[in-house]
């Protein structure tokens, strides 16, 4: 038969209860800092992403799921959420509202990646995007967002990274330096990063072969070679992140994966793992607007993978309440009785009651055992006798006690 493809999974009914769990809390979040939802469509033109992410990444070289449509047009499914969002706010006129736009989504992702724990080829973002506003203050919103976010689900042991890769006036002074840096050990390069050396210098820094480390351990830091309006913002930003009392780490190996960025970089890490499954990654991508046909515009977002969540969730063993299940089974016997539990169930459902109602000729031992099965707390059953005399029998499934009861006092009883 068929399985799912690789790198991707189902959400069977036992997860859904994480994943609501998850969604709630997001949405929640997301009304106290005053973001918006919106939906994109999970298919892009392709030059959004080649242009907006940037084509020396990882993403866009090896990563996207591109085909060509019956109407020959170029079509990538969403390798990621930010360009989407930027799109559509240029596309709907948001730059005529009060700014900042404060957006949020959920989204299905989509990355041809090698397939591990946490890892996978498509994957459920929830993100946020802030866009309008240069402010220091609008990053530290952003951040301390997201940190509460991952505190509002219960987790624990997380660590804030954060770094400045500069801007368009003081980056090309630093990509240049560290460019010959790189060139002075470029033997002791892993072939990855030497290929990486010319079309995007950066990226090395985040290069994980022990090889790279020592000599990556030396490179120049961004911080160090930033113009000092950039050097203010990123001062701006740890003196408020210092006020909102978020503990946090400026690592100079931060770069991130996209192009877009500008100025703030980000990340949350589990304490345990590291680098390696980054839970929350984001950033400033001031140049991105305009890139993509709009005046220039300052913005600032994140994004968190949701089934990295679930994955920490559980490994911390954080309980998550259970979806509310139906609580009454209705058991019958005979085709009048089948009419009576019909008439029964509706009734119930519309007193916003959940209902099981028996659907097969099964014997009434069949229809206790299934009531069983589904831990149900009352049953109603409902027999010849009953539809005679216009009662039921009410099973607590609890104490196995059993009452009879007019039908048509059943809704108001149960409710
Ligand atoms: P990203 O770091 O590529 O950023 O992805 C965001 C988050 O998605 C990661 O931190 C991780 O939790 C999750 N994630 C990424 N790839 C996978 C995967 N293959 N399997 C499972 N989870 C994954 C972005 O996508 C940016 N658009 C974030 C952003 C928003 N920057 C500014 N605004």
């Amino acid at each position: 038969m068929y399985n799912a493809p690789r790198g991707t999974t189902d959400i069977l009914p036992e997860e859904q209860a994480y994943w609501r769990y998850v969604e709630e809390k997001a949405a929640y979040i997301c009304q106290l800092y005053g973001y918006e939802r919106i939906e994109s469509p999970i298919f892009e033109d392709t030059r959004l992403f080649t242009r907006g992410v940037g084509e020396g990444t990882d993403i866009v070289e090896k990563e996207m799921y591109t085909f060509e449509d019956r109407g020959s047009n170029s079509i990538t499914l969403k390798p990621e959420g930010t360009a989407s969002v930027c799109r559509a706010y240029l596309e709907h006129g948001f730059q005529n509202l009060p700014q900042p736009v404060k957006l949020y989504y959920f989204s299905p992702i989509f990355r041809y990646e090698r397939p591990q724990a946490g890892r996978y080829r498509e994957h459920h973002q929830f993100g946020c995007e802030a866009i309008g506003e240069a402010d220091a203050f609008l990053d530290a919103e952003v951040i301390d967002m997201s940190w509460q976010f991952l505190k509002s689900l219960g987790l624990q042991n997380t660590l804030l990274f954060i770094n400045s890769i500069g801007c368009p006036e003081c980056r090309p002074k630093y990509l240049e330096v560290l460019r010959s840096y790189f060139s002075n050990h470029v033997n002791e390069l892993c072939p990855d990063c030497r290929n990486r050396l010319e079309r995007n210098v950066l990226r090395l820094l985040d290069c994980k072969q022990p090889g790279c480390q020592q000599i990556v351990n030396q490179a120049p830091k961004s911080i160090d070679y930033l113009c000092l309006p950039c050097a203010d913002h990123f001062q701006a930003l740890k003196n408020y992140l210092g006020i909102l009392e978020i503990p946090f780490e400026v690592n100079q190996r931060l770069v991130r994966g996209l192009d877009y960025y500008s100025r703030t970089v980000f990340e949350i890490q589990p304490e345990e793992e590291k680098s390696q499954s980054t839970i929350v990654g984001g950033g400033r991508y001031d140049g991105l607007i305009e890139m993509l046909g709009g005046k220039a515009t300052p913005a600032i977002g994140f994004a968190t993978g949701i089934e990295r969540i679930i994955l920490n969730l559980k490994r911390q063993n954080i309980p998550v309440s259970a979806i509310p299940a139906p609580k009454v089974f209705i058991a019958c016997l005979g085709d009048a009785a089948r009419n009576e539990a019909m008439k029964l169930t509706a009734a119930l459902r519309k007193q916003g009651i959940g209902v099981i109602s028996a659907t097969s000729a099964k014997s009434l031992k069949a229809q206790m055992r299934q009531a069983n099965n589904l831990k149900i707390s009352r049953v109603v059953i409902i027999g010849e006798d009953e539809v005679k005399a216009g009662t039921a029998l009410l099973k607590d499934m609890t104490n196995s006690q059993q009452e009879t009861v007019k039908l048509a006092d059943l809704p108001g009883l149960l409710k």
